[in-house]
Protein backbone atom coordinates (compact mmCIF):
# COMPACT_ATOMS: atom_id res chain seq x y z
CA UNK A 1 0.00 0.00 0.00
CA UNK A 2 1.26 3.07 -1.27
CA UNK A 3 0.99 6.43 1.54
CA UNK A 4 -2.55 7.83 -0.15
CA UNK A 5 -3.85 4.36 0.53
CA UNK A 6 -2.19 4.45 4.23
CA UNK A 7 -3.87 7.45 4.65
CA UNK A 8 -7.00 6.54 3.63
CA UNK A 9 -7.04 3.80 6.05
CA UNK A 10 -6.17 6.29 9.27
CA UNK A 11 -9.17 8.61 7.99
CA UNK A 12 -11.64 5.93 7.13
CA UNK A 13 -11.05 4.16 10.68
CA UNK A 14 -11.26 7.97 12.23
CA UNK A 15 -13.50 9.78 10.13
CA UNK A 16 -14.55 13.01 11.86
CA UNK A 17 -11.39 13.08 13.98
CA UNK A 18 -8.53 15.48 13.22
CA UNK A 19 -4.91 15.20 12.66
CA UNK A 20 -2.34 17.74 13.03
CA UNK A 21 -0.08 17.63 9.72
CA UNK A 22 2.65 17.14 11.95
CA UNK A 23 0.84 13.76 13.59
CA UNK A 24 -0.20 12.20 10.25
CA UNK A 25 3.80 12.71 9.32
CA UNK A 26 4.96 11.04 12.30
CA UNK A 27 1.97 7.73 12.31
CA UNK A 28 2.73 7.52 9.01
CA UNK A 29 6.52 7.72 9.13
CA UNK A 30 6.79 10.27 5.96
CA UNK A 31 7.42 14.19 5.77
CA UNK A 32 4.44 16.49 6.10
CA UNK A 33 4.82 18.15 2.33
CA UNK A 34 4.39 14.21 1.85
CA UNK A 35 0.97 14.09 3.77
CA UNK A 36 -0.18 17.31 2.41
CA UNK A 37 0.51 15.72 -1.37
CA UNK A 38 -1.78 12.29 -0.21
CA UNK A 39 -4.32 14.55 1.21
CA UNK A 40 -4.38 16.61 -1.91
CA UNK A 41 -4.75 13.38 -4.24
CA UNK A 42 -7.41 11.93 -1.60
CA UNK A 43 -9.78 15.34 -2.19
CA UNK A 44 -8.59 15.12 -6.09
CA UNK A 45 -10.83 11.60 -5.57
CA UNK A 46 -13.51 13.26 -4.42
CA UNK A 47 -13.09 12.71 -0.41
CA UNK A 48 -13.98 15.55 1.37
CA UNK A 49 -11.22 16.49 4.09
CA UNK A 50 -11.75 19.55 6.13
CA UNK A 51 -8.84 21.48 7.24
CA UNK A 52 -8.95 23.77 10.16
CA UNK A 53 -5.93 25.83 11.22
CA UNK A 54 -4.38 24.73 14.65
CA UNK A 55 -6.83 21.39 14.79
CA UNK A 56 -5.31 19.79 11.32
CA UNK A 57 -7.35 17.37 9.08
CA UNK A 58 -10.50 15.09 9.38
CA UNK A 59 -12.42 13.32 6.77
CA UNK A 60 -15.98 14.41 6.50
CA UNK A 61 -18.72 11.65 7.87
CA UNK A 62 -20.47 13.05 5.05
CA UNK A 63 -17.61 11.18 2.69
CA UNK A 64 -18.95 7.52 1.15
CA UNK A 65 -17.11 6.44 -1.22
CA UNK A 66 -16.33 2.87 -1.87
CA UNK A 67 -12.82 1.88 -0.88
CA UNK A 68 -11.08 -0.98 0.67
CA UNK A 69 -10.28 0.56 3.65
CA UNK A 70 -13.85 2.16 3.94
CA UNK A 71 -15.53 -1.77 3.41
CA UNK A 72 -12.83 -3.19 5.43
CA UNK A 73 -13.70 -1.54 9.22
CA UNK A 74 -17.08 -2.85 9.21
CA UNK A 75 -15.97 -6.87 7.47
CA UNK A 76 -16.53 -9.68 10.20
CA UNK A 77 -12.96 -11.78 11.02
CA UNK A 78 -14.34 -14.66 8.99
CA UNK A 79 -14.20 -11.94 5.84
CA UNK A 80 -10.45 -11.86 6.22
CA UNK A 81 -9.25 -14.00 3.64
CA UNK A 82 -11.20 -11.73 1.30
CA UNK A 83 -8.70 -9.65 -1.11
CA UNK A 84 -10.35 -6.18 -1.71
CA UNK A 85 -9.08 -4.50 -5.02
CA UNK A 86 -11.41 -1.09 -5.46
CA UNK A 87 -11.43 0.03 -9.36
CA UNK A 88 -12.31 3.48 -10.07
CA UNK A 89 -13.95 1.94 -13.79
CA UNK A 90 -14.28 -0.91 -15.24
CA UNK A 91 -16.01 -2.76 -18.76
CA UNK A 92 -17.68 -5.07 -15.69
CA UNK A 93 -16.07 -6.29 -12.68
CA UNK A 94 -17.41 -10.26 -14.13
CA UNK A 95 -15.73 -10.06 -16.93
CA UNK A 96 -12.49 -8.56 -15.06
CA UNK A 97 -12.88 -11.03 -12.72
CA UNK A 98 -13.23 -13.56 -15.14
CA UNK A 99 -9.94 -12.84 -17.04
CA UNK A 100 -8.21 -12.71 -13.37
CA UNK A 101 -9.77 -16.53 -12.21
CA UNK A 102 -8.52 -17.58 -15.67
CA UNK A 103 -5.00 -16.04 -14.81
CA UNK A 104 -4.76 -17.64 -11.82
CA UNK A 105 -6.41 -15.42 -8.73
CA UNK A 106 -7.04 -17.13 -5.86
CA UNK A 107 -9.88 -17.87 -3.77
CA UNK A 108 -11.55 -14.82 -2.50
CA UNK A 109 -10.23 -12.44 -4.63
CA UNK A 110 -12.87 -9.93 -4.70
CA UNK A 111 -13.51 -6.35 -7.20
CA UNK A 112 -15.35 -3.68 -7.21
CA UNK A 113 -16.16 -0.61 -8.76
CA UNK A 114 -17.43 2.76 -8.74
CA UNK A 115 -18.71 2.71 -12.32
CA UNK A 116 -19.27 0.24 -14.84
CA UNK A 117 -19.13 0.67 -18.84
CA UNK A 118 -20.87 -2.28 -19.53
CA UNK A 119 -21.89 -3.90 -16.58
CA UNK A 120 -23.79 -6.95 -17.10
CA UNK A 121 -26.97 -8.40 -16.15
CA UNK A 122 -28.44 -12.30 -17.08
CA UNK A 123 -29.87 -13.13 -20.07
CA UNK A 124 -27.79 -10.80 -22.09
CA UNK A 125 -29.00 -7.25 -20.77
CA UNK A 126 -26.55 -4.80 -19.67
CA UNK A 127 -26.62 -3.68 -15.81
CA UNK A 128 -27.03 0.11 -15.45
CA UNK A 129 -24.33 1.04 -13.49
CA UNK A 130 -23.36 5.00 -13.05
CA UNK A 131 -20.74 6.56 -10.89
CA UNK A 132 -20.93 7.33 -7.35
CA UNK A 133 -24.69 6.19 -6.49
CA UNK A 134 -24.24 2.26 -6.51
CA UNK A 135 -22.00 -0.42 -5.66
CA UNK A 136 -20.56 -2.94 -8.62
CA UNK A 137 -18.47 -6.58 -7.01
CA UNK A 138 -17.46 -9.51 -8.29
CA UNK A 139 -16.34 -12.75 -5.74
CA UNK A 140 -14.20 -15.61 -7.27
CA UNK A 141 -14.60 -18.39 -5.54
CA UNK A 142 -12.68 -21.68 -5.62
CA UNK A 143 -15.30 -24.26 -4.42
CA UNK A 144 -13.98 -28.01 -3.86
CA UNK A 145 -16.28 -30.47 -5.21
CA UNK A 146 -19.03 -28.33 -6.68
CA UNK A 147 -20.93 -29.28 -9.45
CA UNK A 148 -22.43 -27.01 -12.28
CA UNK A 149 -25.80 -27.69 -11.05
CA UNK A 150 -25.01 -26.58 -7.75
CA UNK A 151 -23.84 -23.35 -8.53
CA UNK A 152 -27.23 -21.86 -8.04
CA UNK A 153 -26.80 -22.30 -4.40
CA UNK A 154 -24.40 -19.74 -4.41
CA UNK A 155 -26.93 -17.28 -6.25
CA UNK A 156 -29.40 -18.04 -3.55
CA UNK A 157 -27.36 -17.42 -0.64
CA UNK A 158 -26.62 -14.26 -2.42
CA UNK A 159 -30.28 -13.24 -2.60
CA UNK A 160 -30.43 -14.06 0.88
CA UNK A 161 -27.11 -12.16 2.19
CA UNK A 162 -28.38 -8.56 -0.19
CA UNK A 163 -31.93 -8.69 1.64
CA UNK A 164 -30.57 -9.08 4.85
CA UNK A 165 -27.55 -6.31 4.60
CA UNK A 166 -30.44 -3.97 3.18
CA UNK A 167 -32.79 -4.53 5.66
CA UNK A 168 -29.67 -4.38 8.40
CA UNK A 169 -28.76 -0.61 6.83
CA UNK A 170 -31.78 0.70 5.38
CA UNK A 171 -34.30 -0.55 7.71
CA UNK A 172 -36.33 -1.54 4.56
CA UNK A 173 -37.96 -4.96 3.64
CA UNK A 174 -36.71 -6.30 0.88
CA UNK A 175 -37.74 -9.14 -1.47
CA UNK A 176 -36.54 -11.69 -4.16
CA UNK A 177 -37.94 -12.11 -7.52
CA UNK A 178 -36.68 -15.63 -8.37
CA UNK A 179 -34.52 -16.28 -9.39
CA UNK A 180 -31.85 -13.20 -8.76
CA UNK A 181 -33.77 -9.91 -8.20
CA UNK A 182 -33.77 -7.65 -5.00
CA UNK A 183 -36.98 -5.77 -4.32
CA UNK A 184 -37.71 -3.16 -2.41
CA UNK A 185 -40.87 -1.15 -2.46
CA UNK A 186 -41.99 -2.60 -5.81
CA UNK A 187 -38.20 -1.48 -7.18
CA UNK A 188 -35.52 -3.57 -8.49
CA UNK A 189 -32.90 -2.34 -6.51
CA UNK A 190 -30.35 -5.36 -6.80
CA UNK A 191 -29.09 -7.86 -9.30
CA UNK A 192 -26.85 -10.51 -9.07
CA UNK A 193 -25.10 -12.48 -11.69
CA UNK A 194 -23.12 -15.96 -11.23
CA UNK A 195 -20.94 -17.08 -13.85
CA UNK A 196 -18.04 -19.39 -13.91
CA UNK A 197 -16.27 -22.15 -15.73
CA UNK A 198 -15.77 -26.10 -14.72
CA UNK A 199 -13.46 -28.55 -15.55
CA UNK A 200 -13.59 -30.78 -18.30
CA UNK A 201 -11.84 -34.07 -16.65
CA UNK A 202 -13.92 -33.86 -13.23
CA UNK A 203 -16.93 -31.87 -14.13
CA UNK A 204 -16.83 -29.68 -11.09
CA UNK A 205 -16.30 -26.02 -11.02
CA UNK A 206 -12.97 -24.82 -11.56
CA UNK A 207 -14.20 -21.04 -10.27
CA UNK A 208 -17.20 -19.22 -9.78
CA UNK A 209 -17.37 -15.65 -9.87
CA UNK A 210 -20.49 -13.97 -8.02
CA UNK A 211 -21.70 -10.72 -9.02
CA UNK A 212 -23.84 -8.52 -7.33
CA UNK A 213 -25.23 -4.91 -8.28
CA UNK A 214 -26.96 -2.90 -5.52
CA UNK A 215 -28.73 0.71 -6.98
CA UNK A 216 -27.39 2.22 -3.47
CA UNK A 217 -28.65 5.37 -4.24
CA UNK A 218 -31.32 7.22 -6.88
CA UNK A 219 -28.59 8.17 -9.55
CA UNK A 220 -28.05 11.99 -10.12
CA UNK A 221 -29.83 12.02 -13.31
CA UNK A 222 -32.49 9.16 -12.52
CA UNK A 223 -32.26 5.91 -14.23
CA UNK A 224 -32.43 5.57 -17.75
CA UNK A 225 -36.28 5.42 -19.46
CA UNK A 226 -36.26 1.56 -20.22
CA UNK A 227 -35.72 0.65 -16.95
CA UNK A 228 -37.15 3.66 -14.79
CA UNK A 229 -40.68 2.47 -14.29
CA UNK A 230 -38.49 -0.79 -12.46
CA UNK A 231 -35.52 0.38 -11.40
CA UNK A 232 -35.31 2.07 -7.48
CA UNK A 233 -32.55 2.56 -5.04
CA UNK A 234 -31.60 0.83 -1.72
CA UNK A 235 -31.49 4.09 -0.11
CA UNK A 236 -33.98 7.27 -0.01
CA UNK A 237 -31.20 9.62 1.33
CA UNK A 238 -27.68 9.55 1.29
CA UNK A 239 -26.67 7.50 4.40
CA UNK A 240 -23.62 7.62 6.45
CA UNK A 241 -21.20 5.14 4.77
CA UNK A 242 -24.02 3.75 3.52
CA UNK A 243 -22.15 1.83 0.26
CA UNK A 244 -19.68 0.68 2.07
CA UNK A 245 -21.79 -0.78 4.61
CA UNK A 246 -23.80 -2.03 2.39
CA UNK A 247 -21.14 -3.95 0.52
CA UNK A 248 -19.33 -5.23 3.89
CA UNK A 249 -22.65 -6.01 5.09
CA UNK A 250 -23.18 -8.35 1.85
CA UNK A 251 -20.13 -10.01 1.93
CA UNK A 252 -20.52 -10.36 5.75
CA UNK A 253 -23.52 -12.50 5.31
CA UNK A 254 -22.56 -14.34 2.08
CA UNK A 255 -19.58 -15.68 2.90
CA UNK A 256 -21.04 -16.91 6.72
CA UNK A 257 -23.65 -18.71 4.35
CA UNK A 258 -20.63 -19.83 1.94
CA UNK A 259 -18.66 -21.47 5.32
CA UNK A 260 -21.50 -23.01 6.43
CA UNK A 261 -23.00 -24.68 3.26
CA UNK A 262 -25.61 -26.73 3.80
CA UNK A 263 -25.89 -26.74 7.26
CA UNK A 264 -27.12 -22.96 6.97
CA UNK A 265 -31.26 -21.96 6.47
CA UNK A 266 -30.58 -20.24 3.73
CA UNK A 267 -33.14 -21.80 1.14
CA UNK A 268 -35.80 -21.42 3.98
CA UNK A 269 -34.62 -17.89 4.53
CA UNK A 270 -34.67 -17.70 0.33
CA UNK A 271 -38.72 -18.91 0.45
CA UNK A 272 -39.77 -16.29 2.68
CA UNK A 273 -38.39 -13.65 1.46
CA UNK A 274 -39.80 -15.39 -2.89
CA UNK A 275 -41.85 -12.10 -4.25
CA UNK A 276 -43.90 -14.61 -6.85
CA UNK A 277 -44.53 -17.62 -4.86
CA UNK A 278 -48.67 -17.85 -4.82
CA UNK A 279 -48.63 -15.36 -7.64
CA UNK A 280 -49.54 -15.64 -11.46
CA UNK A 281 -46.74 -15.09 -13.20
CA UNK A 282 -45.44 -15.03 -17.11
CA UNK A 283 -42.51 -17.39 -17.92
CA UNK A 284 -40.43 -16.33 -20.64
CA UNK A 285 -38.81 -19.38 -22.21
CA UNK A 286 -37.10 -18.97 -25.19
CA UNK A 287 -39.64 -20.24 -27.62
CA UNK A 288 -42.14 -18.02 -25.90
CA UNK A 289 -44.62 -17.08 -22.92
CA UNK A 290 -46.84 -19.12 -20.93
CA UNK A 291 -49.23 -17.90 -18.07
CA UNK A 292 -48.85 -20.00 -14.83
CA UNK A 293 -48.88 -19.53 -10.73
CA UNK A 294 -45.55 -20.12 -8.70
CA UNK A 295 -46.05 -22.56 -6.10
CA UNK A 296 -42.96 -23.18 -4.59
CA UNK A 297 -38.84 -22.88 -4.50
CA UNK A 298 -36.90 -26.43 -4.18
CA UNK A 299 -33.52 -27.09 -2.05
CA UNK A 300 -31.81 -26.44 -6.11
CA UNK A 301 -33.91 -23.47 -6.37
CA UNK A 302 -35.99 -24.46 -8.60
CA UNK A 303 -38.97 -22.95 -8.63
CA UNK A 304 -42.25 -25.54 -9.17
CA UNK A 305 -45.54 -23.66 -11.31
CA UNK A 306 -48.22 -24.59 -12.22
CA UNK A 307 -49.11 -24.37 -16.03
CA UNK A 308 -53.26 -23.12 -17.11
CA UNK A 309 -53.29 -26.56 -18.18
CA UNK A 310 -52.67 -28.20 -14.79
CA UNK A 311 -49.15 -29.33 -15.79
CA UNK A 312 -47.01 -28.90 -12.95
CA UNK A 313 -42.99 -28.35 -13.67
CA UNK A 314 -39.89 -27.21 -11.46
CA UNK A 315 -38.59 -24.88 -13.70
CA UNK A 316 -34.50 -24.36 -13.40
CA UNK A 317 -33.11 -20.48 -13.79
CA UNK A 318 -30.96 -21.02 -16.73
CA UNK A 319 -32.84 -19.35 -19.92
CA UNK A 320 -35.98 -18.67 -18.00
CA UNK A 321 -37.45 -15.36 -16.37
CA UNK A 322 -40.14 -14.47 -14.88
CA UNK A 323 -42.41 -11.47 -15.36
CA UNK A 324 -45.57 -10.70 -12.31
CA UNK A 325 -48.54 -9.85 -13.42
C1 LIG B 1 -29.23 -8.91 -13.38
O1 LIG B 1 -29.90 -7.98 -12.91
O2 LIG B 1 -29.64 -9.63 -14.31
C2 LIG B 1 -27.90 -9.19 -12.78
C3 LIG B 1 -27.09 -7.92 -12.61
C4 LIG B 1 -25.70 -8.18 -12.08
C5 LIG B 1 -24.88 -6.91 -12.03
C6 LIG B 1 -23.56 -7.10 -11.37
S1 LIG B 1 -22.75 -5.55 -11.10
C7 LIG B 1 -21.28 -6.36 -10.69
C8 LIG B 1 -21.14 -7.53 -11.62
N1 LIG B 1 -20.51 -7.12 -12.86
C9 LIG B 1 -21.34 -7.22 -13.91
O3 LIG B 1 -21.05 -6.94 -15.08
N2 LIG B 1 -22.51 -7.70 -13.51
C10 LIG B 1 -22.54 -7.95 -12.08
Amino acid sequence: MGLKDNLLALFEANKGIYFSGEELASKLNVSRAAVWKAVNNLRGMGYEIDAVPNRGYSLSVNTDILSAQGIKKYLSPECSFLTLDVYNQTESTNSLLRAKAADGAPDGYTVLALSQTAGRGRRGRSFYSPAGTGVYMSILLRPENMLPSQAVRLTTMAAVAACEAIEEISGEKAWIKWVNDIYVDGKKVSGILTEGSFGLENGNMDYVVLGIGFNAELPENGFPDEIASVAGAVFHERLQDGKNRLAAGFLNGFISYYNAGDSADYINKYRRRSLVTGKKIKVLFPEGSRQAVALDVDEECRLAVRFEDGSIEKLSSGEISVRLY
